[in-house]
């Protein structure tokens, strides 16, 4: 048979074929492959010599699923129905074949790659290899059979469990569920595969009772099969809200897993057209696909990274702790530094209490987390200390001064080459590194809190930053296993003043009668995970009302203090933090604070203001408007220019719903002329708060989108 291909490597060994996949990166079922494999098993079936076929994959991936750039291409469900028909028919004649066939599970198997498996009449893995249907993260279902085959083969409550999380599971687990038939070491797995295919052409495995579309005997009765899906449906109520994907999922196992599997695959091939034609999902693949490309930016294209081993932490903080776990979950030495030993005691213990969670779920062996605090952790209340560190990362008192000295004392004290990370949430990184020789070692490292815990990791580029200090910290994100989003600096860089931006438009609703409560709820209802006066009252109403401020003085009359903003800040409720800001935590669940009730009260009589009804659109519109003012104007002004950026660090860094996109995505969908003429309408009646941006207005008036599609 041929054994010469681009996309796939082919052996003929003692009669047996063995089709490797080698689609870089990760054996993804490009249209190019594809083809080829299929011109191979037909080659194999053709040949008389070939006795049985082992199916495996180069590298560290047996197939990780359809190539998710070329569905993201797809427009009608229409055109791609007729090639989801064609695979169904592949696959079929793979298992109606009387050649045994094989998979040498080596790497990765996932989405399609495993669909590829299941029509196979036997599974070898390796040990330690991740399994998975994970299109549901994608807002796709399996769609090659994935949901019909699975419960076959492991019944539907694993394979419900597989299919709705998306989460791989390991192929010890796989064995355990009788997905995979031989577990074995990763050296011995050919050799494994080969030694199956002898047993059936023995005799001593048959192909025809090894058809996974054909097996009934794991199958629910009709009426488990409806408690399960009832049951699942009432628990994924909450989670599931925006996404399609979950529902249709359901309805593959109700209408599908039934004795006419071609019937079932029917039902399957329409649902996942639905899916793979949908907003969701075209919003959920291009983030999977802005996340990996997040920091690879023309300016730092062939710069090495500096090498980063020790790296000093500067205040034992919340975010200094939480930083600290980063570091040495991630293999890094670090070096705490703080004022003194009591604030030092606190920092590791803080720290220490941020691995509760993966030692309590035996992600950490308490070994293991005792050797990272006694061996990789030192502390020091001397600065002179971290002459060793490769990277130093600053989180203490928001004072410029305070860590103005610091810099320039380290700046006599670390290498040159070493990068100066400031983790400043608010202060001006350009001013701050203006003190040091070399400013070009400075930039911002904006951590979100809980650190340990969330994606993202802004990185602010100073006026001076250099190239080198970018290409190290965005190199330092990834090893640390942050999304990071490089921005420029300014009051709120990116994330805070886009959160601000689309939070922000609440107050101009409240002061025109509308009831706070419909506006926190209208936000919920379009996936935001909290409303305004919520949030606000997290990160403190009087830490807002300042950052208001700053962004007034240096940004100019457009971020005026609201006078009910004004109003509700001297009453010094600020939030959580003094058990009482828009709402009263006194009482459990909390109430609206009859304080903050009073002062809108007061406001409305003395600016005669009728309490009016606002509808979910108006709310929502207004809101979104708002932010996508905000985001036009950092664009104008140099501090962001890439929108699937700032789409990933909302998603990231605010919970803002990925099933939309990300901001911008969701403005080019309402329409760039229609977010400026929402605009007008709300600057006639509210001010120059919502004055659209000029970029707004000129990409509305050449039809311009933010994204090319
Ligand atoms: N198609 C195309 N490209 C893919 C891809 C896919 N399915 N999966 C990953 N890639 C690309 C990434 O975009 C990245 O490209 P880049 O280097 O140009 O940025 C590269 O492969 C490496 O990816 P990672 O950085 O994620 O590599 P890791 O080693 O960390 O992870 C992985 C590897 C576990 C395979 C991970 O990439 C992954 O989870 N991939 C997605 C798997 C998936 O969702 N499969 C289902 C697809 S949908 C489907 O199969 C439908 C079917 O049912 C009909």
């Amino acid at each position: 048979m041929k054994t010469e291909y681009e996309w796939i490597k082919v052996e003929v060994k003692d009669g047996v074929a063995v089709i490797a996949f080698n689609n870089p990166p990760v054996n993804q079922l490009s249209e190019h492959m594809v083809l080829e494999f299929v011109e191979a098993m037909q080659d194999a079936w053709a040949d008389e010599e070939i006795k049985a076929i082992v199916l495996t994959g180069t590298g560290k991936n047996f197939i990780a699923g359809a190539d998710i750039t070329q569905l993201l291409q797809v427009k009608s469900k229409e055109e791609f129905l007729p090639f989801l028909q064609k695979n169904h028919e592949f696959h079929n004649a793979m298992e109606l074949s009387p050649k045994p066939l094989i998979a040498a599970i080596n790497g990765n198997c996932l989405g399609g790659g495993l669909e590829v498996a299941m029509a196979c009449h036997y599974r070898v893995a390796a040990q330690g290899v991740n399994i998975g249907l994970p299109e549901v993260k994608l807002g796709l279902l399996p769609g090659a059979g994935g949901t019909q085959r699975l419960p076959r083969l492991i019944g539907l409550p694993n394979a419900m469990e597989m299919i709705t999380t998306g989460k791989f599971i390991k192929s010890e687990k796989a064995f355990s569920y009788g997905l995979v038939d031989e577990l074995v070491p990763a050296e011995e797995l050919l050799d494994t595969a080969l030694a199956a295919a002898e047993k059936f052409t023995s005799g001593q495995l048959g192909t025809a009772n090894r058809m996974a579309s054909q097996r009934f005997d794991r199958l629910p009765s009709a009426a488990e099969k409806k408690s399960l899906i009832e049951f699942s449906r009432a628990m994924m109520a909450d989670k599931a809200k925006g996404y399609i994907a979950p529902w249709k999922i359901m309805d593959c196992f109700e209408k599908g897993l039934t004795t006419d599997y071609q019937h079932d695959v029917e039902v399957e091939a329409d649902l996942f057209g639905d899916c793979l034609v949908s907003d969701v999902a075209k919003n959920l693949i291009s983030i999977f696909l802005n996340e990996r490309a997040a920091g690879r930016l023309p300016r730092t294209k062939g710069l090495e990274p500096a090498q980063i081993k020790k790296v000093a932490m500067l205040g034992g903080g919340v975010m200094g702790s939480g930083i600290i776990h980063l570091l040495l979950a991630n293999g890094f030495e670090a070096v705490l530094w703080d004022i003194n030993d009591e604030a030092l005691d606190k920092g590791v213990e803080a720290a220490k209490k941020t691995f509760a969670y993966k030692l309590k779920k035996k992600k950490l062996a308490k070994d293991a987390f005792e050797d990272l605090f006694a061996n990789k952790l030192s502390t020091t209340t001397d600065l002179a200390d971290m002459g060793d560190v490769d990277l130093v990362i600053e989180a203490v008192v928001e004072n410029m001064e305070i860590k103005q000295d610091i810099w320039q004392k380290l700046e006599s004290i670390c290498r040159d080459d070493v990068v100066f990370g400031t983790n400043t949430s608010a202060l001006p990184i350009t001013d701050m590194a203006s003190v040091l020789k070399d400013p070009g070692r400075m930039i911002g490292l904006h951590f979100f809190n809980p650190a340990e815990r969330m994606p993202l990791l802004e990185i602010i580029c100073a006026q001076q930053t250099s190239d080198q200090t970018l290409a190290t910290s965005v190199s330092f994100g990834r090893a640390i296993k942050k999304v990071p989003v490089v921005v420029g600096d300014g009051p709120g860089f990116y994330v805070s003043r886009q959160l601000g931006g689309l939070m922000g438009g609440a107050v101009f609703l409240t002061a025109d009668g509308v009831d706070g409560a419909s506006v926190e709820q209208a936000m919920l209802e379009f996936g935001m995970p909290m409303g305004p006066a919520t949030l606000a009252d997290l990160t403190g109403i009087d830490i807002n009302y300042h950052v208001n401020q700053t962004f007034a003085k240096r940004l100019g009359e457009r971020y005026a203090v609201h006078p009910l903003t004004e109003a509700i800040y001297q009453l010094g409720d600020y939030g959580r933090k003094t058990g009482a800001g828009y709402l009263d935590y006194s009482q459990d669940p909390p109430v609206p604070n009859p304080r903050v009730v009073e002062a809108v009260a007061k406001y409305y009589a003395d600016n005669n203001v009728e309490p009016r009804q606002a509808s979910q659109e108006e709310i929502i519109d207004l809101m979104l408007a708002c932010g996508i003012n905000e985001a036009a104007y950092m664009i104008q002004e140099g501090i962001c220019d890439r929108p699937a950026d700032m789409d990933l660090a909302m998603v990231y860094g605010t919970g803002f719903p990925p099933y939309r996109g990300g901001i911008l995505r969701y403005a080019d969908k309402w329409g760039l002329d229609q977010v400026v003429s929402a605009l007008e309408g709300l600057e006639a009646k509210y001010g120059p708060r919502f004055t659209p941006a000029q970029l707004l207005k000129d990409m509305a008036a050449e039809g311009k989108t933010f994204y090319s599609y």
